[in-house]
């Protein structure tokens, strides 16, 4: 290659690299921070609902929708071989109390009857589909008309 193509070729990829740069667009970040800038925890909020058994439960949207958490979550937790919402959630009572209990599509088919209920662990992390409530502002608009909320 002769000095001079090499020369000029430099000098094409200098000026791409410096236009590239002052170009750059500023990205906005839903957390509006900067992209570079250490992520800060989200205030931690309340949950609406209070203990269990003192709320109603909410209005289910759409069809097969894992119905929202209407009670506080705290202190209850899921661990690898301990769930406690399982200590409700597993029969329709609890301690003499009625409790929602969770469908046959959580438990493993047995034919044996009168067996123990067998939770299936795809269904072991109950929080990955039912969501506790707290008042917080949505992070996007969302114009998504739930079956509640149409008109009869
Ligand atoms: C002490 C008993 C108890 C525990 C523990 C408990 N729940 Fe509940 N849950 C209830 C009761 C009672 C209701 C009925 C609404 C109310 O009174 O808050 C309910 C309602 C629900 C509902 C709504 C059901 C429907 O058909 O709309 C879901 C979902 C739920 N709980 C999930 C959970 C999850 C997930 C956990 C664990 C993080 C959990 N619950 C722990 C007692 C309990
Ligand atoms: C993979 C998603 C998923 C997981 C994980 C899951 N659920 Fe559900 N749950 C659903 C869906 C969907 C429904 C509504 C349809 C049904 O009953 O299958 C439901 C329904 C329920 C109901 C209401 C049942 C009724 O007939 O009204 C309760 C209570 C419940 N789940 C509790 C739990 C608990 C407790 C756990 C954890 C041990 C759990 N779920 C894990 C998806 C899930």
């Amino acid at each position: 290659m002769k000095k001079s193509l090499k020369v000029s070729l430099l000098a094409i990829l200098t000026l791409t690299v410096a236009a590239c740069a002052t170009t750059a667009v500023q990205l906005s970040t839903l957390r509006e921070q900067s992209v570079s800038s250490a992520d800060s925890a989200p205030n931690e909020k309340a949950y609406v609902g209070k203990r269990p058994g003192q709320q109603a439960l909410i209005a289910r949207t759409f069809e097969k929708q894992p119905p929202l958490v209407p009670h506080t979550v705290d202190g209850y937790n899921i661990f690898p071989g301990d769930n406690s919402c399982l200590d409700c959630h597993i029969s329709d009572e609890f301690k003499g109390k009625k409790m929602p209990k969770m469908g046959a599509s959580h438990f493993l088919k047995t034919t044996q009857a009168g067996a123990e209920p067998v939770v299936d662990m795809q269904r072991w992390q109950c929080d990955s589909c039912h969501v506790a409530q707290v008042d917080a502002k949505p992070l996007v608009d969302n114009d998504f008309q739930g079956l509640a909320s149409k008109p009869n």
